[in-house]
């Protein structure tokens, strides 16, 4: 259980896709294992079935289109109006497959945690399962971490290693990788939830 001295956290969660690391958050949360809630779900993509989850579980969900703004600050500049207005702690990016601007990481300091599909240094960006099969390694895994100017280059709070084998595809492993995903991405909201979490520099510090 969860410690209940802090008033539930306010979460957004960002999505482009089907949305199961979304859905493990809410399910935490409706056990009390989560001491959060989500106050808004923002997806770029109309159709995207992690919208329908939020709608089910009764969580606003708003769609912003990426060609309903000239540009990605302009794109970013409506996130934070919008999710100041819902008073947001923290920003969850839950296959968010956009790169924010200086926009967003400067309104949520240190408060955006994004889940990537590998163990980043290695092979940040787009198809990273795909860059791990094409590599040869025979693990890869996940990364959750805080969001900086870069891509996929923030301080790192929780890695899970994931063993690739030999008869792996893109979707076999990125399936592998997602279970692994599920668990840790809950993990890390938890320990910000409970105020475990400091970050020195590109070091992410948690007590225990
Ligand atoms: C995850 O694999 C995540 O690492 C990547 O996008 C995927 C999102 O999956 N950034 P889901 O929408 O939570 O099912």
């Amino acid at each position: 259980m969860t410690m209940a001295h802090h008033p539930p956290c306010r979460l957004a969660v960002l999505i482009s896709g089907s949305g199961t690391n979304l859905q493990v958050i809410i399910d935490r949360i409706e056990a009390g294992e989560l001491n959060a809630e989500i106050v808004c779900v923002l997806s770029n993509q109309p159709d995207a079935f992690g919208l329908e989850r939020a709608t089910r579980h009764g969580i606003p969900a708003l769609v912003h289109e990426n060609s309903a703004f000239p540009d990605r600050r302009s794109y970013d500049a409506a996130t934070v109006e919008i999710l100041k207005s819902h008073n947001v702690e923290l920003v969850i990016l839950a296959g968010f497959m956009r790169i924010l601007t200086e926009v967003m990481v400067n309104a949520f300091p240190r408060a955006i945690m994004n889940i990537h599909p590998a163990l980043l240094p290695a092979f940040p960006g787009l198809h990273s399962q795909q860059q791990a099969l094409d590599y040869g390694v025979r693990f890869t895994g996940c990364t959750v971490h805080f969001v900086d100017y870069g891509t996929d280059t923030g301080p790192i709070i929780l890695q899970s290693v994931v063993p690739v084998e030999q008869n792996d595809t893109e979707e076999s492993l990125s399936d592998r990788i997602r279970t692994a995903e599920h668990q840790i991405f809950v993990r890390a909201i938890q320990l910000y939830v409970d105020r475990k979490i400091s970050v020195m520099g590109r070091k992410v510090l948690i007590s225990s």
